[in-house]
């Protein structure tokens, strides 16, 4: 979209919409993503953010709309990443502001990607306040929200929390506010997003989201940098982190696996029918089929994590070995867990598996099945039992 949004008087969304990106360092983002920028009108005209470098046309077509570019005097850099400063330094010749606003550590990542000396940058500390005339910005250190540079700025008297990229959604739509959409659709964007983006740094926004609440800031609009602006009942997406940050999981297994010749997803339907019988709620991600981060998206709120894998020349299959690293560098935690897989002649991928699982600190309750070849009925029975053995153990949790 290439037109600017008056989100409320005289603040301006002045984004950009990627309808086509379908990857994000290894995250799919099948429905695309939006870079958003924000404008405010005031006694000092400010931008906040830029976008990413191919839409600096979009992103100055939607300032020009509402001001001349070169009227800008100050710009706020919340977050150096390249998805929101990639066109800044295009920008910066375009508007030449008097001001560009940043944290400490904001100005380091600047320097060591843009390699600007002359840029006029103002280190603003965490709680420190500019004013805009009318307005008073506050900014807050949101240190891993998502990378050390990361701030939020708050536009105090209209309760407007700009939040990069804390509480977005990769989904491009010509819609703007949360209430302009299907809730349960933005919530599972905002789900995939946080358990593929933010869930390593669960610990960090958990302590975040207790210092906010403690500054008892009024909040009216949180405007992430990513996706719709939640407008209406903007906490629900804050009460949403909370439970994500703490890891709650539900009464809920995800079988994960990937297989050669339907062996070792044979023995997943198994497995799937064990929870089933003990009435555990059971999601079937195939590999083959089902993308990493989708994977995770379910990973995120289960209780038990089933992975299995066909051995393969000594080894696991490539796309468990994948998901597993995947995984790994996004630490869920407090879970149960178990491998399962079919084998040729050597069979080692379910000890392998199970070795990461532990790496991960999961709880490995089951020493696994391991099977030869096609299993038959006894190789089957053996994965029900699997499935019943970690349903028990899921229910135990409560
Ligand atoms: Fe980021
Ligand atoms: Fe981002």
């Amino acid at each position: 979209m290439r037109i600017s949004v008056e989100i409320k008087d005289d603040i301006f969304w002045v984004g950009a919409l990627d309808w086509s990106v379908r990857d994000f360092h290894g995250y799919s983002t099948m429905k695309g993503t939006t870079y958003n920028a924000y404008l405010v009108k005031d006694d000092k005209v400010t931008l906040f953010d830029t976008v990413k470098k191919p839409f600096k046309g979009d992103l100055l077509h939607c300032i020009y709309k509402v001001v001349e570019p070169s009227k800008i005097d100050y710009l706020v850099v919340n977050h150096v990443e390249p998805d929101h400063s990639g066109a800044l330094p295009e920008i910066m010749e375009a508007i030449k502001p008097e001001k560009l606003f940043c944290s400490p550590r904001g100005k380091k990542a600047l320097l060591e990607h843009y390699h600007r000396e002359d840029w006029p940058y103002e280190v603003v500390p965490s709680g420190s306040e500019i004013s805009l005339g009318k307005r008073t910005v506050q900014f807050l250190e949101t240190r891993m929200v998502h990378w050390p540079d990361s701030m939020f700025s708050y536009l105090k008297e209209d309760r407007v929390l700009i939040s990069s990229d804390a509480f977005g959604q990769h989904w491009a739509t010509t819609e703007r506010f949360n209430d302009e959409v299907p809730g349960g659709e933005l919530m599972q964007h905002a789900a995939k997003y946080y358990a593929n983006i933010l869930l390593p740094y669960s610990g960090l926004i958990q302590k975040l989201i207790a210092e906010v609440q403690k500054m008892d800031l009024k909040i009216d609009m949180i405007c992430p940098d990513h996706g719709l602006i939640w407008r209406e009942n903007p906490l629900q997406i804050v009460a949403a982190y909370d439970a994500w940050t703490r890891q709650i999981s539900k009464r809920k297994a995800v079988i994960v696996f990937d297989s050669m010749w339907n062996s070792t997803a044979t023995m997943a339907k198994a497995i799937c029918d064990g929870l089933a019988e003990e009435g555990v709620a059971a999601k079937m991600m195939d590999l083959r089929v089902d993308h990493r981060s989708d994977v995770m998206t379910e990973v995120m709120d289960a209780r038990a994590v089933i992975a299995g894998s066909s051995t393969l020349n000594n080894n696991m299959l490539p796309r468990m070995a994948d998901m597993l690293t995947y995984m790994k560098g996004l630490r869920p935690q407090n879970k149960i867990a178990a491998a399962f897989g079919s084998f040729g002649w050597s069979g080692e991928s379910v000890r392998m598996i199970t070795k990461t699982l532990e790496e991960m600190k999961f709880k490995v309750i089951n020493p696994g099945v391991s099977l030869q070849y096609v299993p038959a009925h006894e190789g089957l029975r053996q994965c029900v039992e699997l499935g019943r053995d970690i349903a028990r153990a899921v229910k135990a949790e409560g």
